[in-house]
């Protein structure tokens, strides 16, 4: 089955798919994306990460280069043709075309727009519960405003790598105050020895606006499992009794090892595995209205 992605209005093979050298995108970062996860042929959170789209090309100053009904019409002919059941679509939006020049482009220049996705097994929560992850804390080097999905992730991919290069799956960034912030993909929570599901707040634009996050949340709120929003070190971390990370591909992962030292005992927490659960049952009901993200 030959794969299609989708640019500016036409659905073109992947392997010929391709924007200009010109593109704001190529040549600045200029642009942002959302990944949303496609479960059995439907969009998890889709809402919410259209929401969020929408929010980081505000902030940005970028047009929306359709109407949101036009562009989840194109979402779901692109599953259609590609013969999609379960994957990660990536729907990635920049400044446009222009000559290159730091400031914006004058004139008709419209944005970007590309679709593609990238395939994988449907969701198995057995197989998924005996995945267990090491990550590794590295500085957080990047700008102030990551509440914006930017496209320019220059620091996540060093961080990503060193992670790797560390026997890691997952890179938790820690700010000059000694605090993690987030993941280099993922938000990241703890669960103290009282048993208190902790998260870093994201009313100072630190971190992302995880929209898992934020579906965990609510779900939390529904089930009685209360959080606190406060940020925590990796010396709090390393004594956690749980620590999992979140997003809309890694979903809801465990964290059993942070530089070496082992989380609680080694093996995936009871109250990271209800969340596993709950959050499992939220992101494959095709029936639930999910629509727990509002941007502000
Ligand atoms: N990353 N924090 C950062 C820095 C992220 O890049 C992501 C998502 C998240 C989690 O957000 P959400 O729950 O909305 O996916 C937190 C995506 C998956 C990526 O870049 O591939």
């Amino acid at each position: 089955m030959p794969r299609t992605a989708y640019v500016n209005g036409h659905y073109v093979p992947h392997g010929a798919a391709a924007v200009h050298i010109e593109d704001r995108g190529f040549q600045f970062a200029d642009g942002v994306y959302e990944v949303i996860s496609c479960v059995n042929r439907h969009f998890a959170d889709e809402v919410g990460h259209l929401d969020r789209l929408e929010r980081s090309l505000r902030e940005m100053r970028i047009a929306m280069p359709m109407a949101r009904k036009a562009l989840q019409l194109v979402m779901r002919e692109f599953i259609r043709r590609n013969r999609l059941k379960n994957a990660y679509v990536y729907i990635q939006v920049t400044r446009g075309v222009a000559p290159r020049d730091f400031k914006f482009p004058q004139g008709d220049v419209r944005p970007t727009l590309v679709v593609s996705a990238i395939g994988r097994p449907s969701f198995d929560i057995a197989e998924r519960k005996k995945l267990l992850k090491k990550a590794v804390t590295v500085p957080d080097i990047r700008w102030k405003r990551r509440d914006i999905k930017t496209t320019c992730l220059t620091a996540q991919v060093l961080a990503k790598q060193t992670a790797v290069d560390r026997g890691a799956y997952e890179a938790l960034m820690v700010d000059d105050d000694g605090f993690i912030t987030e993941g280099s993909s993922t938000n990241a929570w703890i669960v103290d020895k009282q048993g208190t599901l902790i998260t870093r707040p994201t009313d100072h634009n630190d971190i992302l606006k995880g929209v898992t996050r934020n579906a965990i949340q609510s779900l939390c709120k529904q089930e009685g499992v209360k959080i606190v929003e406060r940020a925590f070190t990796p010396a709090e971390a390393y004594k956690a009794k749980e620590l999992f990370i979140t997003a809309a591909t890694t979903l809801v992962m465990p964290i059993v090892a942070l530089d070496g030292h082992k989380i609680g005992d080694g093996k995936l927490g009871k109250l990271t595995s209800k969340i596993l659960d709950f959050y499992f049952a939220y992101a494959t009901d095709e029936k639930r209205k999910q629509t727990h993200w509002t941007p502000k």
